[in-house]
Parts: structure tokens; C-alpha cells; sequence
């Protein structure tokens, strides 16, 4: 048999298809993410404009990118990313005059909101134009665009020349990459490349904002928070589906926000920050571990202190006075722990400010809103009922 090469692509026939996935030899090149070296951002440049997938940094998570222009291309990722076909794509442009390409007709609050926070992690979804794939906007008329503020994709997409379709480089539900590995964990013989340009200094992902509609509407909390946004977006909505959970730390509706970000054990989200929520978060650990559940959690540095002496699997995420750490290694603290042989990873909750409400989103996400409110003296009972009913 004919040995594989980066960069082959091996097409199925279609009688193969339903057995074959698009399969390749994953290369991992090491880029300087301050100077990304020219000959290696040249050959990934000439696999993304041949139809191949490369995974990149960006300053929020690592993206699987494609020629966003080749709906050939732009079908390879949903099908290794197992995405559903409706679930639209985001276009990542190096220069203010692609937006133009992207985009049919930005609006003047578009250009003002690019000049102010591109490159960076805002993602602005502007009707589309006829050269974007449509499969890109899961044939949507609209077209979700943002220029990373990280050397390797600006690099990247300048040389392929093309603007570069890129989802978060991750299998569909699992939670977004923040480091090369993660993305081999995950997608390792279904990428052509993957730039390695070490750990995202955002960890969340970007901020999606709608600019079609007659109101701007914040459609997923990111990177650049809210209360920045709104200084210059002072019209600026939340979607529907947060307006219940604007208000701090209140619930959305059940099933408002779809699975996503999901590690392999059941996640669970304790809130309430009250020196009784503390000793109910402890006694609700301790009596889940008497129960026989391996327990992972993963904590403040402040809070690791409230559950010593348990038998419990700990990872630390960083001050509680710093919701930017937080975020920066909430993925891939979710990935390790869930790598330690537990049944149920714990999480508690952290202020919705700034950062913080994205970190809050993720969260009720990863726990198909799954929160125990410990403020409530019921919310340790509930809690235990709830686990010993789950089904297995
Ligand atoms: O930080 C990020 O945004 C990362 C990096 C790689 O750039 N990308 C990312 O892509 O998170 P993804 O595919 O995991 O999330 C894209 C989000 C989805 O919630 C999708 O529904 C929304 O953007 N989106 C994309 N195009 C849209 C459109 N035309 N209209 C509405 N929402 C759209
Ligand atoms: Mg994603």
C-alpha cells in the first residue's frame, strides 16, 4: 500500500464513505507563537488552500481551520468534528479589508466595533457574502467573523491567502482545546497538521455578537466581556436564553443551552459563596464519597482548603481573585481530571463578572445546568437524591 504524506487527502468513494472518515497522518509542527517560523506557516498555508484541515492557537482555544471558500473543505471539519450540519462555522480574517471579502455589506457599528477590538476575541456575525461557502453558515444567510490576536493564525491566513473557516479544533461536546494535545486527544489521524504553539492565554472562547438584527445581540459570552462591549454597543442585548441568568447566578430555563463543553464524567456546579455554602459543599463531597462515588473536583486555590482530608481527586484553577486564570485553565483542568478515574467532577461557582460570566456559561453548559444552590439548607439532600437516581 502507498505510504500517506501530510497533506494526502484520502477521498472515500462513496460505498466507502459511511466506514471511512477522512483520514490523514497528523504532523505536529512546534511554532514560535511570538515568531512563528516562515517555512512551516508556508507549508500548513499550502495545506489549508489544497482542501486540508490545520488545527492553530488562537489567544482563546485552538481552532480546526479550513479554506473557508472550499465547501469541500468546510464539509471535512464538521465530519471530523462530528458537528451537526446545522451548527454554523466561524470565518477567521488577518486584515480589516477582509472583512469586505466575508462580509456583504458590514454595517458602519461593524467596521467601528473591528477598528476597536480586532485582532481579539470578538466575533462578529454580519450577513454573508457570495464567496463564503455556505456550508460555512450551515446555509445561513448570516457569516460569523473574527481576526485572532495570535501570530500563528494571522501568519497562517496570510500566507494561504484565503479567509480560514475554524469551529473550536475539539470532537463535538467535548470541551474547546487549549493546547496541542488536547487537540491530538481528540482529533489525532483526522487533521493534517497541528501548529503547536503552546497554551491559549484566554482559554474561552470569543464572544459572539449578532449585528443582522435590528438590536446587537450578544449570542454566546467570550473572551471580550460584556461590560467592555457595551461602552460602545450601548443598545447591546443578551441573548433570550441568558436573560434569565442575568441577574447573577440564576438558572435559565431548563434546556435553553444545549450540551456542550462536556467532560466524560458527570459534571455537577455548586454556587452560593456563604460560609454555610462552604460546609455543605464539604459535607455533600464527604457523604458522595461514603456512597462509594469517586469524586473530582476542581477548585480555587482559595476553597481547596474547605475539602482537606477528603478522599477526593483536586485540581486547582487558580485565585478566586483572578477570573482571567480561572478561564485559562478551566478546559484543561476539566481534561485532566476526567483523566483520573472518577464518577462526577465538582465545580463551584465563580462571580459572573467580567471573564467570569463566560466561565458561568461554560459551566451551566457542562452541567446541562446541573446547579445546587448551597445557600439553600435543602441543596445538600437534593443533590444526594439526584446523583442516586441518575442513571448510571
Ligand atoms: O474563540 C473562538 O471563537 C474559537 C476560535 C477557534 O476562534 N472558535 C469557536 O468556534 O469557538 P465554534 O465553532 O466552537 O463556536 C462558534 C460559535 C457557535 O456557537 C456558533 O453557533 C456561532 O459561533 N456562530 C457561527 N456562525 C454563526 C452565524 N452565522 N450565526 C449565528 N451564530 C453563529
Ligand atoms: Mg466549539
Amino acid at each position: 500500500m502507498a505510504s500517506i504524506a501530510a497533506g494526502d487527502i484520502i477521498r472515500p468513494t462513496l460505498k466507502q464513505h459511511w466506514f471511512i472518515m477522512y483520514s490523514v497522518k497528523t504532523q505536529i509542527f512546534q511554532v514560535d507563537s511570538q515568531n512563528p517560523q516562515p517555512q512551516t506557516i508556508a507549508l500548513a498555508g499550502k495545506i489549508i488552500r489544497g482542501g486540508g484541515l490545520v488545527a492553530f492557537p488562537t489567544e482563546t482555544v485552538y481552532g480546526l481551520g479550513a479554506n473557508a471558500l472550499d465547501p469541500e473543505a468546510v464539509a471535512r471539519i464538521y465530519e471530523v468534528k462530528k458537528r451537526p450540519s446545522h451548527d454554523p462555522l466561524i470565518v477567521h480574517i488577518c486584515s480589516l479589508s477582509q472583512l469586505d471579502l466575508v462580509a456583504n455589506g458590514a454595517p458602519p457599528l461593524a467596521k467601528r466595533l473591528a477598528e476597536t477590538f480586532f485582532p481579539g476575541p470578538l466575533t462578529m456575525v454580519l450577513k454573508r457574502s457570495a464567496q463564503v461557502a455556505p456550508n460555512v453558515s450551515a446555509g445561513l444567510e448570516t457569516v460569523a467573523v473574527r481576526m485572532p490576536a495570535h501570530k500563528i493564525p494571522l501568519a497562517l491566513i496570510e500566507s494561504s491567502g484565503v479567509p480560514i473557516a475554524a469551529p473550536s479544533a475539539n470532537l463535538f461536546s467535548r470541551p474547546s482545546p487549549t493546547s496541542a494535545q488536547h487537540v491530538l486527544d481528540d482529533l489525532s489521524g483526522h487533521v493534517d497538521v497541528i501548529l503547536d504553539g503552546g497554551s491559549c492565554p484566554i482559554g474561552l472562547e470569543s464572544t459572539v455578537i449578532d449585528l443582522t438584527s435590528e438590536t446587537p445581540v450578544i449570542l454566546r459570552p467570550g473572551g471580550a466581556p460584556m461590560e467592555l462591549l457595551i461602552q460602545h454597543v450601548p443598545n447591546l442585548q443578551l441573548s433570550q436564553r441568558y436573560l434569565e441568568a442575568q441577574d447573577g447566578l440564576a438558572m435559565p430555563a431548563p434546556g435553553m443551552l444545549s450540551k456542550h463543553y462536556s467532560p466524560a464524567a458527570k459534571f455537577l456546579v455548586l454556587k452560593g459563596s456563604s460560609q454555610n455554602a462552604s460546609q455543605r459543599a464539604r459535607e455533600a463531597v464527604a457523604a458522595l464519597i461514603s456512597l462509594g462515588y469517586k469524586i473530582g473536583l476542581m477548585l480555587t486555590d482559595e476553597d481547596a482548603d474547605n475539602f482537606s482530608g477528603l478522599n477526593a481527586r483536586l485540581v486547582k484553577l487558580g485565585s478566586e481573585n483572578n477570573l482571567e486564570e480561572i478561564a485559562r485553565n478551566l478546559f484543561a483542568q476539566m481534561r485532566a481530571l476526567e483523566k483520573m478515574d472518577i464518577d462526577l467532577m465538582l465545580m463551584r461557582a465563580v462571580n459572573p463578572q467580567g471573564i467570569g460570566f463566560a466561565i458561568w456559561d461554560r459551566l451551566l453548559r457542562a452541567s446541562e445546568q446541573q446547579v445546587y444552590d448551597l445557600d439553600d439548607p435543602q441543596a445538600v439532600d437534593l443533590l444526594l437524591e439526584s446523583v442516586k437516581t441518575a442513571k448510571p
